[in-house]
This record gives structure tokens, sequence and C-alpha cells, in this order.
């Protein structure tokens, strides 16, 4: 497992913009699709690379072009969403999957409501969700990915405690890990501290 922290100054600036409790929901969802994008070109770095000969007004030359990595974007509902526009923008050809899970409020695990994945399991599977807390609500999602056959998957979020950190770690040390910042600690009610709230309330607007 590899833990990536994306620390480029404008993913910084952004998630600045969004843990402000003044910021609107119009902007907030903004700021995610934008950030969205940032950690989707991290995530993708080491896609291979394949060449083809094409002209150019001037010569020939071998131009690089992505090998045929196939992407499954997997949100985890409903905040996962968030995230599911900026990648789109950067794969236009990735499949969309949706894992419906919320967290129950008395016990903080997650409640499964929902599951539908594209039937090709060699794609790699980026599992998108901006808060992992506890980290119960991913490994169980990826459980179930893996459940279903697919091996190769990544975990992308915006804010990360060190406890859900470490759970996915040990649960499922072969996914690879992508947030732009590792918070302190989780609070009384396993909410991120100093996190941004609650992610899914912030980007829909229903609080
Ligand atoms: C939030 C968040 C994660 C989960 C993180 O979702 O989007 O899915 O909690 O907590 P965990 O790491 O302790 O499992 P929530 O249950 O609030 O559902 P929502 O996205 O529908 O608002
Ligand atoms: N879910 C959220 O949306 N925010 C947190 O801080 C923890 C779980």
């Amino acid at each position: 497992m590899a833990l990536h922290i994306v620390d480029h100054p404008l993913v910084q600036h952004k998630l600045s913009l969004m843990r402000k409790k003044e910021t609107s929901t119009k902007k907030f969802r903004e700021l995610l699709k934008e950030i969205s994008f940032f950690l989707g070109y991290e995530i993708t770095r080491d896609f291979k690379l394949t060449y083809e000969e094409i002209e150019t007004p001037l010569a020939k030359m071998n131009a690089p072009k992505i090998s045929g990595k196939k992407v499954v974007i997997a949100p985890i509902l409903r905040a996962g969403l968030g995230m599911v526009e900026g990648l789109t923008s950067l794969i236009p050809s990735a499949r969309v999957g949706h894992i419906g899970m919320y967290r129950d409020e008395e016990t903080c695990k997650p409640v499964f409501y929902y599951y539908k994945m594209p039937a090709e399991k060699s794609r790699l599977v980026i599992v998108t969700d901006p808060m992992l807390a506890t980290g119960g609500s991913a490994c169980d999602a990826i459980t179930r990915l893996k459940e279903d056959g697919y091996k190769n998957i990544r975990l992308m979020c915006l804010v990360a405690a060190p406890e859900g950190v470490k759970a996915v770690t040990e649960q499922h040390p072969d996914v690879d890990i992508y947030l732009a910042a590792l918070d302190e600690r989780l609070n009384e009610r396993n909410y991120i501290v100093p996190g941004l709230g609650d992610a899914g309330d912030r980007i829909f607007g229903t609080k």
C-alpha cells in the first residue's frame, strides 16, 4: 500500500476554501470537482504508454498514447458523487459504478443499500469518497468490490483521519490511497477534525 498526499499548492488552496464554514454549496461543489481533477491527475500518473506512428503537418513521429488502461469510477454514495465529474473530465471513457452506503448515526458503522458495477472485472476501479473517517465505509466498499471479482482498486479521498488510513492499510494493503490532506484526528462523533463537516450535506445542501 502507498499513501499519496497531493500537496500541490492549488489543491491545498482550494481545500482551504472548502473547509471554511461560510463556503456556499455552489462553491463547495465546484471546488470538489476541481480538486478531483488534480487528484485524478496523480492517480493516473503511472498509466503505461504505447507508441503509434502519426503525422504532424511537418513530419512523421512515434507519438505516445495511453495503452488501454480501462477505468471504472466507483463513488460511495452520496458524497463520492461529488468527485465523479472532475474524474470524467480527465478520463472521458471511464465507466461509472455506484456503491450505496451510509454511516449509521448511532453506531457509525456503514449500511449498504445499493451496488451496481460494470461486468468487466479487469478494469482499474477508482473508489471515490471525500471523507475517510473511521474507514469503515471505504473498507466495506473495497471488500464488496473484491468479492465481486475486482482486483485492481485505488481509493481517492479528499480528507482523511489517521484512523481511516490505518483501517484501509490493514484490511486492504494492496489498495493505494490518494488524499489532499491527512487531518489530525476524529472527534467523539467520529467526524474528522479539523475536517470540513458533513461532506454529503455540504455538496447537496441538505443541512
Ligand atoms: C460519509 C462519507 C463517508 C463516510 C466516512 O458518508 O462520505 O462515506 O461518512 O465515514 P467512515 O470512514 O467512518 O465510514 P455518510 O454516511 O455521511 O453518507 P452520505 O455521503 O450519504 O452523506
Ligand atoms: N463523514 C463526513 O462527511 N465528514 C466527517 O468528518 C466524517 C464522516
